[in-house]
């Protein structure tokens, strides 16, 4: 069967095709990063605006670069939570009326479970898909969540984020510098010229909450104050220096929750998924403290190639796949939604 996924939950317009949950015909992915960088950010209304300028021609482009006509498709799957509202609505709006016309069904897609089934694409790893059950990681601009997957569809969260994502404090360190957007490439671009033990900045310790939780703003905080410091002392800006520290320590808070998070469940895979997922320096970490504590290479890790970490339509179809062949649509009906929302702690 073959699926043409939409992807607009922030600012990528996407469309790819893939076939029977794991063979990637095309993934076209127009992104809008000059438009949102004079702001340092992105500005949902223009990120809605580009949707709907792109969207039409981005899927023609899929459709072509895959070989096959409209009416080859099987079904129509959409990211329709969570995400930037008046984004989501472009590429539901689409994809729904997609789906009319050509007499198909339509799937509503949770874009986190998206971000961990691109690991089981078939271009994702070298090795095979990895199995379930696992500990997924998704780090991105919008969630840092450290899960248990059963299945596809069964996730529920062990630990969060208290305060900024991982990749919100990426983002926000660099454009407080004036160091560009998106922040995430390019601090690890500036690291890779600095020394990440020239800074010692704070791992947060959380009290009293779920020992799984991570924290952000307070390394954000202690990373933007040093300019003050640089400036009292008449230096200027360290940057590669502080780049690479201040990417040491968020990478190292989290690798610490993973490996806790390994530990205590027993599961011996772990999936990663979403932006930061991209970093080469985390997945070192990772990596490092995965050999750490796994006797006999017990664990195994399993990272996207660096084209499927970041936001894609491949991983909405090749999730949606799934749902289709089980026969569970949805109603024209269906609307956005822009925060999780669980139901008997699973995600929905
Ligand atoms: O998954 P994604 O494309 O969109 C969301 O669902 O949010 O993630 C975007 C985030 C941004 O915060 C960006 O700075 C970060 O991922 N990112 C990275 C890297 N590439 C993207 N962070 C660290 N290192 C990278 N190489
Ligand atoms: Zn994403």
């Amino acid at each position: 069967m073959k699926v043409l996924g939409i992807e607009s939950s922030c600012d990528e317009t996407s469309v790819a095709v893939v076939e029977d949950g794991k063979v990637i015909f095309s993934n076209i992915i127009a992104t809008q990063i000059a438009f949102h960088k004079l702001y340092g950010g992105v500005v949902p209304e223009i990120a809605s605006r580009k949707h709907i300028e792109w969207i039409t021609l981005v899927t023609k482009k899929a459709i072509k670069d895959a070989c096959l006509s409209l009416k080859d498709i099987d079904g129509v799957a959409v990211t329709n939570r969570p995400g930037l509202a008046g984004s989501l609505i472009v590429g539901l709006t689409y994809g729904k009326a997609l789906a009319y016309s050509l007499d198909r069904p339509f799937i509503a897609v949770n874009h986190i479970l998206g971000h961990l089934y691109a690991s089981h694409l078939n271009s994702a790893s070298k090795e095979l898909a990895p199995e379930y059950p696992y500990l997924g990681v998704l780090v991105s601009g919008g969630h840092t969540l450290i899960l248990v997957v059963t299945n596809y569809d069964k996730v529920s969260v062990l630990g969060s984020t208290i305060d900024d994502s991982i990749g919100e404090a990426f983002d926000k360190v660099a454009k407080y510098y004036g160091l560009g957007y998106p922040g995430g490439v390019i601090i690890e671009r500036l690291s890779k010229e600095g020394d990440k033990t020239a800074f010692s900045f704070p791992i947060a310790k959380i009290k009293g909450t779920n020992k799984f939780d991570v924290s952000y703003s307070g390394l954000k905080t202690a990373v933007l104050h040093q300019r003050l410091k640089f400036l009292r002392k008449g230096k200027v800006d360290d940057i590669p220096n502080l780049c690479a520290s201040f990417q040491e320590a968020a990478c190292k808070v989290l690798v610490e929750k993973i490996l806790l998070a390994l530990e205590e469940t027993g599961l011996n895979k772990v999936v990663i998924g979403g932006g930061v997922a991209a970093n080469s320096r985390l997945r070192e970490m990772l990596q490092e403290g995965i050999n750490r504590i796994s006797r006999n290479n017990a664990i195994t890790c399993y990272f996207p190639p660096l084209k499927l970490c970041t936001d894609n339509a491949a991983m909405i179809a090749g999730l949606g796949y799934h749902y289709l062949k089980e026969g569970r649509t949805n109603p024209l009906e269906e609307s956005v939604k822009a925060r999780i929302s669980y139901k008997d702690g699973i995600i929905e």
